[in-house]
């Protein structure tokens, strides 16, 4: 059977795999199923409670999308659904996913995802492989010791605790993803492409994503008085903050490393200060000073200060956070600089942060979340080459003691509502 569709398409819509060999194509993995962004206070591998509604209509349209996209994996989350472990959870996993969603490709265990079926972690492993595969997992993540996963496995397929049909249905899923990837004629990875990656088209993309994302919370003690787009000829101008010259901070965790780096010698990239040097005027007086104190930020004669400050990388357990605060001396300085001439605060993090008690000292609040390499484009929209178009994709609480506030709910009292992005003209300059 031939499909004219591209190769990632083909598995969904066609009984019978056709190996199309498209080089510039990968097979995706959507994740991680299902509620893992609802949980209990936003622990990581908590437990989600959720109505049917909630499910469907909040955590699911997410891979309704992909796979009518033709997702080629999907993988279980650590988390529970309703006090259900999502590895062993068979009414989401194969009743829900591969039979009602229909999805084709396979379902993959997180890193010793199955291990955690049970707590302590690996506590009965023959029955986490029992209730994981039995539940619809396809393709186990096994880091270590995989000799007694195949032979715990192989006694349970034997004993007839796991039939022989749910090996097939794995395997023949597993093999239908291979094949219209072309791993059957191509098995190697193909290296032609290599000399794209961090080449300036791809930069330039990345940096107008950055443009586009970032989003104007506030502009101007008063409504006529805009503190933003920034002036870019001014005899002297500060630039504050721990997030300013750290290209660690603005990749956040996930790069390079599992919980990110800090500093500037992990990969190439323009960090907000370089950004705002090449931006400005070049008799513009551009000075940097991490952490400086007030006296200091007062006899300046500085025209406007730039503060770029936010929480440091973090991946999985370690972002759990209840207070969502700002890390020291992130604080200090927005009060230091703030409370002593103009001052724009740039704000990046992976999330909304505790920016309320500051509010009132800042004249423009931007928030640039993770802006990743490309610190260009922060400075592209703050000195109005482009304008400020972004809008919150979340809520923006006041103080955790509210959490979870979502829009809709009876007591919606935001310092920044769902939707809400301040828009600028591009500057005359
Ligand atoms: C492991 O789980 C199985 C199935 O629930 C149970 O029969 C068995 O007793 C458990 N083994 C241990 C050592 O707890
Ligand atoms: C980057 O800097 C850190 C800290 O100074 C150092 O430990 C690390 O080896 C450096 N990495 C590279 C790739 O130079
Ligand atoms: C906020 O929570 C984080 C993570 O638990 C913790 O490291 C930090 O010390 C807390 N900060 C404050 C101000 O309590």
């Amino acid at each position: 059977m031939f499909c004219f569709t591209d190769a990632i398409i083909i598995y969904t819509f066609c009984f019978n795999p056709v190996y199309i060999v498209y080089r510039d194509k990968v097979a995706a993995c959507a994740k991680h199923f299902v509620g893992d962004g609802g949980t209990v206070n936003g622990i990581n591998e908590n437990n989600t409670v959720a109505s049917g509604h909630d499910v469907y209509s909040i955590h699911m349209p997410a891979y309704y999308n992909s796979i009518i996209k033709g997702v080629s994996t999907v993988m279980a989350s650590y988390s529970s659904l309703n006090g259900v472990k999502m590895h062993a959870n068979r009414a989401m996993l194969t009743d829900f996913l591969k039979d009602t969603l229909h999805f084709r490709g396979f379902v993959i265990s997180d890193w010793e995802g199955i291990d955690r079926i049970t707590s302590p972690a690996h506590a009965n492993y023959t029955y986490s492989i029992e209730a994981s595969i039995n539940a619809g997992v396809d393709m186990v993540m096994v880091p270590y010791n995989y000799p007694e996963f195949l032979n715990d496995l192989t006694d349970l397929v034997n004993k007839k605790a796991i039939p022989m049909s749910r090996i097939d249905d794995a395997v023949r899923r597993i093999l239908r993803v291979k094949f219209s990837m072309g791993l059957f004629e191509n098995p190697l990875s193909d290296h032609s492409f290599a000399d794209k990656l961090g080449c300036k088209e791809h930069r330039e993309l990345a940096r107008e994503a950055v443009r586009k994302s970032l989003v104007l919370l506030k502009n101007g003690k008063s409504p006529n008085q805009p503190l933003v787009p920034l002036p870019k000829k001014a005899p002297k101008i500060l630039v504050a903050g721990t997030h300013a010259d750290n290209l660690g901070y603005q990749c956040g965790g996930w790069t390079i490393e599992w919980q990110g780096l800090s500093g500037n010698n992990m990969t190439d990239g323009t960090t907000i200060l370089k950004a705002i040097k090449a931006t400005v005027d070049p008799s513009t007086n551009v000075i940097f000073e991490e952490n400086p104190t007030p006296d200091f930020v007062k006899s300046q004669g500085f025209s406007y200060a730039v503060v770029i400050v936010g929480e440091v990388p973090y991946a999985e357990t370690n972002g759990d956070s209840l207070n969502l605060t700002i890390p020291e001396p992130g604080p200090t300085t927005i009060t230091n600089v703030c409370g002593a001439i103009k001052c724009v605060v740039v704000v990046v993090s992976g999330r909304p942060v505790v920016i309320e008690p500051y509010v009132q000292s800042i004249d423009a609040l931007v928030v640039a979340w993770l802006p990743g390499s490309e610190g260009q484009g922060v400075a592209d929209v703050l000195f109005g080459d482009y304008r400020f178009t972004g809008r919150l994709a979340r809520t923006w609480f006041k103080s955790v003691d509210q959490l979870p506030m979502s829009l809709g709910d009876a007591h919606y009292d935001p310092l920044f509502p769902f939707g809400f992005g301040l828009e600028t003209k591009p500057n005359s300059h």
